[in-house]
């Protein structure tokens, strides 16, 4: 167990009386980042928990979140430069940007969705910094204590809820059926690829909606959850299992992910609407709409691709953030941020989740490392120099003294 020391008292958040750990809250540089790690209904929270809060000049103003909101909460409001100096525990949605993480000096940490798994430069570089980083998404999800942790699962919520009304919004015709007197309108087809949290959302979400909703999954024990939420459950002919370890898909063969992507072809072919969402962690989203099935598909048809991401996404051609309409007709959305255009919902669900972490590795107004703790095992990824996370040191070859076997 370890502690990193107490702000010097200069961080001294104003009206929140006694000093105590002094945590700093960013303002996202990424673009087309509107969140905030935040919001103001957890200031209080926070101070009651030992902590003094900081907040960057602007840091909630894409969610509506004013700086006077957090002044009134009880936080500081200080420009990004005395956030790095005086912040002992700095708090981002994202990853820092490089402003943030050159400032970064032995003994700060850094609270976020850091991906360690697949950005091995940021680990070594918080590493090589001493900066302690907990990472939310190593959070151990199945644990019951965490739950209110769980940014995966909040952030994913969002992002299926979202996309299925992004899907809605760009499909050229209704969802539910409709009976006018200008005419009857069938109800959408939708087919959701991807039956973890974000997808069963995107199911629900659609039947909601109106349509008819279809999802499949690698993992055949999502079947009773797909049915759960009023979707039907699509069953290939060579039937794959995919399950991996702790609830998660593992990353198929090269020949079993050929034989999965020729019979998705044919289901997809038929659909008005396909929503994609299948992840594995720590690698690259697999392939599931190729382009031969997207030109099999009718003009006007939409796939929401939730997984595009730089590293690619379940849809070939699939460009995260942009929306390609192939000449065919079918509207690719690549949309791999979308908890970002819900901001203030997405936020605030953040916000309480890194609250109940910090109020879980925050003691006596000093920040508790303990990797003996099943939560911190999780999340802490670098620590007094080394990278600690037995994954993220594996897969890093990490020899720093210190690493953890
Ligand atoms: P994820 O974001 O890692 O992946 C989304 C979905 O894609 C998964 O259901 C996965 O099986 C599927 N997938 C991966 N490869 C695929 C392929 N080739 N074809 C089709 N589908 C594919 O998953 P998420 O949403 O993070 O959930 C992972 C698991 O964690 C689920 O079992 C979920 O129920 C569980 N979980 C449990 C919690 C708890 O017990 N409190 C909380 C949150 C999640």
């Amino acid at each position: 167990m370890s502690e990193t020391a107490p702000s010097s008292g200069g961080a001294a958040g104003e009206g929140s009386g006694t000093a105590g750990l002094a945590v700093g809250v960013v303002r996202e540089r990424w673009a087309r980042e509107r969140r905030v790690a935040v919001v103001p209904d957890d200031v209080a929270r926070l101070a009651k928990a030992g902590m003094t809060v900081l907040v960057e000049e602007g840091a909630g103003s894409a969610a509506w979140m004013s700086d006077d909101a957090y002044r009134a909460a009880g936080a500081a409001v200080v420009t990004r430069d005395e956030l790095v100096a005086q912040a002992q525990v700095v708090l981002t949605v994202r990853k820092p940007s490089p402003d943030v993480l050159a400032g970064l000096r032995p003994g700060q940490a850094v609270v976020g969705l850091l991906q360690p798994l697949t950005d091995l430069d940021l680990v070594r570089e918080l590493a090589g910094r001493s900066v302690t980083a907990l990472s939310l998404d190593g959070l151990p999800r199945t644990l019951s204590r965490a739950q209110t942790m769980d940014a995966l699962t909040s952030q994913a919520n969002i992002a299926g809820y979202k996309a299925a009304l992004v899907a809605a919004d760009s499909f050229g015709r209704f969802f539910p059926l409709l009976i006018t007197a200008s005419g009857t309108s069938k109800p959408a087809d939708v087919l959701v690829l991807g039956a973890g949290v974000a997808g069963l959302q995107a199911m629900g979400t659609a039947r909601r909606l109106g349509a008819l909703v279809t999802g499949y999954d690698v993992r055949p024990e999502t079947k009773t959850e797909v049915e759960s939420v009023g979707a039907r459950f699509l069953v290939l002919e060579t039937a794959l299992s995919g399950s991996g370890s702790g609830g998660y898909a593992r990353e198929l063969t090269a020949e079993e992910q050929a034989a999965q992507q020729q019979q998705l072809d044919s289901h997809i072919a038929r659909r008005d609407v396909v929503i994609t969402t299948a992840q594995v962690p720590g690698r690259r989203p697999p392939l599931l709409v190729t382009s031969a099935a997207l030109e099999s598909m009718r003009p006007g048809t939409v796939v929401v691709d939730v997984a595009a991401s730089a590293l690619g996404g379940n849809v070939e051609g699939s460009v995260d953030g942009e929306t390609i309409v192939t000449p065919g007709g079918v509207t690719i959305v690549g949309a791999g941020n979308l908890p970002a255009e819900v901001p203030a919902a997405a936020s605030a669900a953040y916000s309480r989740n890194v609250s109940a972490l910090l109020a879980h590795v925050v003691r006596d107004g000093r920040l508790v490392i303990d990797l003996d703790d099943e939560i911190q095992a999780g999340v802490v990824v670098t620590h007094g120099g080394a990278i600690v996370h037995p994954a993220v040191a594996a897969l890093a070859g990490d020899q720093t003294p210190g690493a953890r076997p």
